[in-house]
């Protein structure tokens, strides 16, 4: 196996209904055939406190304010920093991660409206400053999104919220992109799957190659 020098950290990023799991499984199938080693993972539900978490937050009986809904994931994110994301890095592999801190920020800060600051701070003290090597933003319109999670299990307390809080999620996402070229690659994620994933491909070569 081919390993990529001290592994190569990629988040996946975007709204509701981005398409994202699929490009995280078409981008492994292409790495490993390129002979590299991937661990493809998710937040929140990467590490078994992780599935705990994503429990807590889809059970509609427990009230749960933005501030504690933002320290369940930031839970999650440290627990599974630490237990997956960093062991795998260390063992050289490519790490294919569906959500990373971005979420936090589009999410409760940009969705909710809790402060920037405080949640990238929160997100600081949870990765202890791991920060990925490319961030794919897949970009599609909300109604898009939503229309393609339409007819899945039941929705998550996120799932629920509505036009409005998906678009300040999707707005957030664009915004932070723009404020940092260099870490985000921003992909129309209504283009089909296969150029999607070409595009990916042509910005992680030199980074894997490199
Ligand atoms: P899930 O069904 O686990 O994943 P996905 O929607 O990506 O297929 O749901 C995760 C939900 O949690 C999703 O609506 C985004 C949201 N979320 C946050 O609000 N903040 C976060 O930090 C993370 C990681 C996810």
């Amino acid at each position: 196996m081919t390993s990529a020098k001290r592994g190569l950290f990629i988040s996946l990023e975007g709204g509701e209904g981005a398409g994202k799991s699929s490009q995280a499984q078409a981008l492994k199938a292409l790495l490993e055939a390129k002979g590299f080693s991937v661990t493809v993972t998710r937040e929140p539900a990467g590490c078994p406190l992780g599935q705990r978490v994503r429990e807590l937050l889809s059970d509609p009986s427990l009230e749960l304010n933005a501030r504690s809904e933002l320290f369940l994931f930031v839970a999650a994110r440290a627990q599974h920093v630490a237990e997956v994301i960093r062991p795998a890095l260390e063992r050289g592999e490519v790490v294919i991660c569906d959500r990373f801190d971005d979420s936090s920020i589009a999410y409760q800060g940009y969705g909710r409206g809790l402060s920037l600051d405080d949640v990238r701070l929160a997100n600081r003290i949870a990765t202890q400053g791991l920060v990925p090597d490319l961030t794919v933003l897949l970009d599609v319109p909300v109604e898009t999104g939503l229309a393609r999670k339409q007819g899945e299990n039941a929705p998550d307390r996120i799932g629920q919220e509505g036009a409005e809080f998906h678009e300040r999620v999707r707005q957030g996402y664009l915004a932070m992109a723009g404020e940092e070229p260099e870490r985000f690659l921003v992909v129309d994620g209504t283009i089909p799957p296969e150029e999607i994933t070409r595009t990916i491909w042509r910005r992680l070569e030199p980074l894997l190659l490199g």
